[in-house]
């Protein structure tokens, strides 16, 4: 186990893109930060400049992991070596995420159940990394089991880091996280792999319960998602969140749609925002009626207004 344990900010697509990342970066870091996931096959197609987007970041965001999926190992091999030289500080193959249309075409989660290709995809990263900047691997417990049989297969394939949502593909995020299986998959790794991090991910939402996690599992850390959505501060790892005042929950919103505006413009939709709405306005009178009034709003002048003549009330 590190002797610190690391904590992480999750991939979350639409979600922690370099604005918020810039955002979250301003008010607590976390130890790392990931990019959202992005697609290798688009990426080295004619599509490549509606893809690329996804990669766009400042050195605020640091250290920054890429996180990637596809289908084809070649891609994989290209975009890797491509990831060096963009300056990352990892990169990570996303071989968790359940959504239909992404395992439908046997990408992501799938990979548990295809070995073979999952084996494929993973030597092809490796032979465009070269061993430059570490690499990793986000997944799940198992397709629709608890199948540590694949943990086993991850473990062999000499990885820097390997981050365990503790959940099967099957169970989506409809059951709570099956902490209590990181107990095996530490035993695993410390037969396997020891040099291996190993990260938990799933329903964890603060700093101190990711902390007794680490300590009660031996893990190397954590990473938390949807926890950001409660406390923007969490990895301050106190309450200040909860002081707060409304004025300054409006205006930490309007800083995040200038710099969405000013880094997207119309590249990206003004309805993306409206995942923020829940973070920046609750916890004041009011703020249920606010949200559905900015959430309605379809541009960012009207947005901004909106938010402008709260401030002045
Ligand atoms: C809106 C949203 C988008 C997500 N996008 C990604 C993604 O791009 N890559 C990924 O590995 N996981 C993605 N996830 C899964 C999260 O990274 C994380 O594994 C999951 O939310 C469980 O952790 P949590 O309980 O801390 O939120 C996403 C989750 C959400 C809610």
């Amino acid at each position: 186990m590190a002797s610190n344990p690391i904590f992480i900010l999750a991939p979350m697509d639409d979600v922690t893109d370099t604005v918020f990342r810039q955002i979250i970066a301003s008010l607590s870091p976390p130890d790392v930060f990931f990019t959202e996931f992005v697609n290798v096959d688009g990426l080295q197609s004619p599509g490549r400049e509606q893809v690329i987007k996804k990669l766009k970041h400042t050195n605020k965001e640091k250290p920054l992991i890429a996180q990637i999926w596809g289908r084809k190992p070649d891609n994989y091999e290209k975009t890797a070596n491509e990831l060096v030289d963009m300056g990352f500080d990892g990169v990570d193959i996303n071989m968790g995420c359940p959504v239909k249309t992404v395992t439908k075409n046997g990408c992501c989660s799938a990979l548990i159940s295809d070995r073979k290709l999952a084996k494929e995809i993973i030597d092809s990263t490796k032979k465009g990394l070269k061993g430059r900047i570490p690499f990793s691997i986000k997944t799940r417990l198992g397709q629709n089991e608890i199948d540590y049989s694949w943990i086993e297969f991850l473990l062999h394939q000499g990885l820097d880091r390997l981050t365990v949502h503790a959940r099967t593909v099957k169970e989506m995020s409809k059951v709570p996280a099956h902490w209590d299986a990181m107990t095996e998959v530490v035993r695993l790794r410390d037969k396997i792999s020891p040099k291996t991090q190993i990260i938990l991910n799933g329903d964890i939402t603060s700093i101190k319960q990711g902390s007794e996690l680490t300590k009660k599992y031996n893990l190397d850390g954590v990473m938390i998602g949807r926890g950001i959505f409660r406390d923007p501060l969490l990895f301050s790892g106190n309450d200040s969140w909860k002081s707060f005042t409304k004025e300054q929950k409006i205006n930490l919103f309007i800083k995040h749609i200038k710099l969405y505006e000013k880094t997207w413009g119309d590249s990206r939709k003004v309805h993306v925002l409206n995942k923020f709405c829940k973070i920046y306005i609750e916890g004041f009178n009011g703020a249920k009626e606010f949200r559905e009034q900015l959430m309605a709003a379809e541009s960012y002048d009207a947005l901004l207004n909106l938010l402008d003549k709260s401030l002045i009330q």
